[in-house]
């Protein structure tokens, strides 16, 4: 069983290397994740790329799903989020006609946001790890994402960890997207 919190050293390709301490985040941490998520959907300049999460969801996965925060000297600079393999609208199975049964068994990778001061660490294909732990303890057998097309560097990270584009088409209020699936 893998306990949180827990602190992993990483390195950029330049050699520098960084500690991180990883925990699941509470209700506490709500408008630190939207302060960050305001920040970095800023930072990315196109609305097309990124779809802001809305506050009330977030905090409905804090109780029900898994969402992770990532600190440096206390402050979140990065947070991911997975929504449990439970029957709900915002289970991507619902995206493609998935019955009741397969959403039951099927996670779905929501968020992965790191403040730019802390990218080329490899923390997204980490986050794609240890959500898939968690999935993989709470008996989930597939893993769903959705990635804006242009989306390159989260694209290339899920294609690395073994994701494959299954269908594209307009979700998010009509904004095209990639579904892309892992068998776990
Ligand atoms: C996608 C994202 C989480 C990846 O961050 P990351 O895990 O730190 O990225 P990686 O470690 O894989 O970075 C690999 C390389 O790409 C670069 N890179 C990563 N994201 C980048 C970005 N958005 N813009 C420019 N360069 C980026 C890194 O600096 C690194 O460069 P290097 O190889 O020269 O060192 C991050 O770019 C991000 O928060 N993007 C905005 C939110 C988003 O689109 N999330 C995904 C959908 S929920």
């Amino acid at each position: 069983m893998c306990e949180y919190p827990k602190t992993i050293t990483l390195s950029r390709k330049s050699g520098q290397k960084q500690d991180f301490l990883i925990r699941r985040c509470t209700e506490a941490d709500l408008s630190d994740i939207m302060e960050l998520q305001q920040k970095v959907y800023e930072d990315i300049g196109n609305p097309d790329l990124y779809a802001i999460v809305p506050e009330e969801n977030i905090h409905e996965s804090i109780l029900e799903d898994y969402c992770f925060g990532t600190y440096v000297n206390d402050r979140l600079i990065a947070f991911t989020m997975m929504i449990a393999n439970r029957i709900s609208y915002r289970n991507y199975g619902t995206y493609i006609g998935y019955p009741e049964e397969r959403q039951a068994r099927c996670v779905s990778m929501e968020i992965s946001l790191v403040d730019d001061e802390f990218r080329g660490y490899g923390l997204q294909k980490l986050f794609v790890t240890l959500r898939e732990e968690e999935a993989l303890r709470a008996g989930a057998a597939e893993a769903l994402v959705t990635i804006a097309p242009g989306n390159d560097y989260s694209l290339a990270n899920l294609i690395n960890s073994g994701y494959k584009i299954i269908e594209t088409k307009p979700l998010y209020e009509g904004a095209v997207r990639h579904i892309l699936r892992k068998q776990l």
